[in-house]
């Protein structure tokens, strides 16, 4: 598979998940949590999936397309690894979806990233509340769950606060 299918194809999964994770928590009040802006794609996806919920993000630097940067009060600026404990008074329990794409291509680092995370991103998540992952995350209160229909098993990742 060349690199560009390869990319095409993690893209599809990835608004796959996103839309499939949005109908999951139709029914649960609460906010969203974006994991790494970047140019701002996924970002305005979930701003369009979940017009009447707050949204809230997590970017070391902004670098996003202009059309596509949170507003201050929600844009939460440094290393996740060291602003997310202190959003937990803001945010704990409180996440129905939160989406973790904060990788580059070097897979090691991801795994290692989201190590670090792990115990940092499920507390805030709502009972039933759905973390949508690149890496795959383990936690003793996440239940992986099916993917979207036709997106293979490991592209992307699933997971309930049980
Ligand atoms: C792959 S991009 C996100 C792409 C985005 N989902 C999109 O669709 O445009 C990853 C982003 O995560 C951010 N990031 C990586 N590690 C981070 C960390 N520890 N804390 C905060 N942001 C981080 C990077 O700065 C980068 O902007």
């Amino acid at each position: 598979m060349s690199r560009l299918d390869s990319f095409i194809r993690r893209l599809e999964a990835q608004r796959a998940c996103l839309d499939h994770a949005a109908r999951l928590v139709a029914g649960l009040d609460g906010a969203v949590l974006e994991l790494g802006l970047g140019n701002g794609r996924t970002y305005d996806h979930l701003r369009e999936l979940f017009p009447g919920r707050d949204i809230y993000v997590c970017e070391k630097k902004v670098a996003a397309h202009p059309d596509c940067v949170p507003p201050p009060e929600r844009l939460i600026l440094g290393d996740m690894r060291e602003t997310l404990p202190a959003a937990h008074a803001r945010l704990g329990g409180r996440v129905a979806l939160a989406h973790l794409d904060a990788g580059t291509g070097d897979a090691a680092a991801n795994h290692a990233l989201a190590a670090e995370l792990m115990p940092l991103v499920a507390p805030l998540l709502c009972a039933g509340g759905i973390l949508v992952s690149d890496p795959p995350f383990g936690h003793d209160e996440l239940e992986p769950l099916p993917l979207a229909d036709g997106v293979p098993l490991g592209r992307y990742h699933l997971y309930r606060r049980v």
